[in-house]
């Protein structure tokens, strides 16, 4: 595969945050939420659907917090699923954060996907102009994939990719048929933000929990930065914080101290 950034691009380290356990890199990461909530004025969240962050907004929804300033926008939803469709990623938001903390619908957005047949590549740049109108992204929150996907950003999304009607590969919808009754259930397509929405948001949180992410953790703090592995462009923003439980940092740390 190609490379997608020439050698001399600058590249950051992240701040990588471990815990001996999911809860407390949960709980790390719904503190820097909470602060960032309680100190930004028309504060714009990113946030993630998925198994990863469901501590994480739980903790958060704990706080003590006032969200009547807040606006949000998730990094993806399913093409085909009703928005109240049990396995809709907003449902997902509705169930473990909206409904508890008081978000309404007008306040939170998703990409429209819901139908196949609707011109959504249209509503990828709605999108964009909607988060960009919003003032960008304060703070995005971010799960990954164990191939190293970011949102619906599989292995060879292009780091300038924007949001965008995206195929699901076979390793994400056997991770995702967990969710539905059975495989053939789980969407072929999503529309998700791309590579450089994420990367335009001012300060990222990215969640990883258990040793199955290992790989992909330490492909992305430590391998090239190119489109094998999306997370792995996060290294192009100079303020990304890692969350991590000691499983998912073992092999990186190992690869690290073999390299
Ligand atoms: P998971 O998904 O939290 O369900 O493991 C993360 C992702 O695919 O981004």
């Amino acid at each position: 595969m190609n490379r997608l950034v020439s050698p001399n691009t600058e590249t950051f380290s992240p701040q990588v945050v471990v815990k001996d356990v999911s809860l407390g890199a949960s709980a790390a990461a719904a503190d820097r939420f909470a602060e960032k909530i309680a100190t930004t004025s028309d504060c714009v969240l990113g946030l993630a659907t998925g198994g990863t962050p469901r501590d994480f907004y739980r903790l958060l929804a704990e706080r003590d917090l006032c969200f009547s300033g807040v606006t949000t926008f998730n990094l993806d939803e399913y093409v085909g699923l009703a928005h109240d469709h049990p396995q809709s990623y907003r449902s997902y938001m509705r169930t473990h954060l909206f409904e508890k903390v008081g978000l309404d619908d007008r306040q939170t957005h998703f990409p429209v996907a819901t139908s196949p047949t609707s011109d959504l590549q249209l509503a990828g740049a709605a999108y964009e102009k909607e988060i960009a109108a919003a003032g960008g992204i304060d703070l995005q929150l971010l799960g990954i994939g164990r191939n190293g996907h970011i949102a619906f950003n599989e292995p060879g999304a292009s780091r300038t990719s924007r949001t965008r009607v995206v195929h699901l590969t076979e390793s994400t919808i056997d991770a995702n048929a967990r969710f539905f009754d059975n495989r053939d259930q789980v969407p072929r397509q999503a529309i998700s933000m791309g590579i450089a929405s994420i990367l335009d948001a001012k300060e990222i949180a990215v969640l990883a929990f258990g040793k199955q992410k290992s790989a992909a953790v330490a492909a992305s703090l430590h391998g090239p930065v190119d489109a094998s592995c999306p997370a792995s462009f996060l290294r192009l923003h100079p303020n990304v914080t890692w969350y991590l439980d000691r499983d998912a940092m073992t092999s990186s740390s190992t690869e690290k101290s073999n390299a």
